[in-house]
């Protein structure tokens, strides 16, 4: 390398280094590196110079440019983590201030009773189902041993959406599925048994008043395999309702009633009294009525493509919004679904002190 060329290597790295922010540093390199640079400028000389002094003074301009050109990239690397640091040096956040609750969000009441439910299924070995809530009328009635001519299929009871045609050509109209039950259907269908199922989801039924509106949330569970009988379910459910509402001798009884869908069909009732206009959960002189449940129907099963003589078990099925009401002390179903930002901050949870199986209720 020429003393003029080490020279002005020399002469660019002082100016590089000194370059103490990315500005200066770029002001450096168009010096050096743009089209009116100190290099560039050199490298323009060549084309007058002899073949021989070409080579040798092309080659030291070219190792010039790429060390110069590196050491840019390096002093600008440098200059990038300085900042970088100066930066969180000088921004920190105090993460010390404490919560403010006024603008925290509250979990709601269905959410909330949701993940209790699902706890506790969890806990005895039911894993969670789902299915969709525009059913057919075989998923929602037929498959589920609904008779022609069933109260529950007349137009009144559900919403039905417009008339379509499905893939066999037939015309027909779809509905708002009004039980959770239809899943029960969807589960065998598609999964090989035993099954043991938990389900949560919207339902609906053209109904409004105190304690009915036309969407509502239902649990079911559905358990089958070669030997579940009736003593598993009613172990089941006396079970879950006393880890629900915390109360370890919580009164439970199975009423004999029909459904089309069990048999034999039991509502299940718990134990609570009536005193001065209160309700109580808990031992006392009355009883409550919190769902539905009985042995799977073998036509049920049929439909399903299990054989009854191989196979059975239990379903039940219950209100969400009931149970939330229950437990929570709720007076009115309408007001779940009102969007009142007063109610939920009055009954939803705090999402960091909401109650779990750990803590309780009464956390
Ligand atoms: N599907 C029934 C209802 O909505 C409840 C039920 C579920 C009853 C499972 C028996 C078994 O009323």
């Amino acid at each position: 390398m020429t003393q003029d060329i080490q020279s002005l290597k020399a002469e660019i790295t002082d100016e590089v280094k000194a370059a103490c922010d990315l500005k200066s540093l770029d002001d450096v390199r168009v010096s050096v590196l743009g089209k009116k640079g100190r290099i560039t400028a050199l490298m323009k000389t060549l084309g007058k110079m002899t073949p021989e002094e070409r080579q040798t003074k092309g080659r030291d301009l070219n190792i010039l440019k790429d060390e110069i050109a590196d050491l840019i990239k390096h002093q600008e690397s440098a200059l990038k983590k300085q900042e970088m640091d100066a930066r969180l040096a000088s921004e920190t956040q105090d993460i010390t201030l404490s919560p403010r609750p006024e603008y925290m969000g509250h979990i709601h009441p269905i959410s909330q009773t949701i993940e209790e439910l699902t706890t506790i299924f969890a806990a005895m070995g039911f894993s969670v189902a789902e299915g969709p809530d525009i059913e057919d009328d075989y998923h929602n009635f037929t498959a589920l041993n609904f008779p022609p001519g069933h109260p529950a299929r007349e137009m009144q009871d559900t919403f039905f959406l417009p008339e379509t045609q499905d893939e066999e050509g037939e015309y027909a109209k779809k509905l708002l599925r009004t039980h959770t039950s239809s899943v029960q259907i969807r589960h065998m269908e598609n999964n090989k048994p035993p099954h043991k199922i938990i389900c949560f989801g919207r339902t609906y039924r053209s109904d409004y008043d105190l304690t009915h509106t036309p969407m509502f949330h239902q649990m079911e569970a559905l358990m089958i395999d070669k030997e579940t009988n009736m003593g598993h379910l009613k172990g089941c459910i006396m079970d879950f309702v006393r880890a629900f509402f915390e109360i370890d001798d919580l009164p439970v009884r199975f009423r004999p009633s029909f459904f089309p869908f069990v048999e034999p069909g039991a509502e299940i009732d718990i134990g609570c009294s009536r005193e001065d206009g209160g309700l109580k959960i808990g031992a006392g002189d009355d009883w409550l009525e919190i769902g539905g449940s009985g042995m799977v129907h073998p036509n049920v099963l049929k439909n399903c493509g299990l054989d009854p003589n191989e196979y059975q078990g239990f379903a039940f099925g219950m209100g969400i919004e009931r149970m939330a009401m229950l437990k929570y002390g709720i007076p009115d179903l309408r007001t779940f679904f009102e969007s009142d930002l007063r109610w939920l901050r009055h009954y939803g949870f705090n999402p960091l002190e909401r109650p779990n199986s750990a803590t309780g209720v009464k956390s």
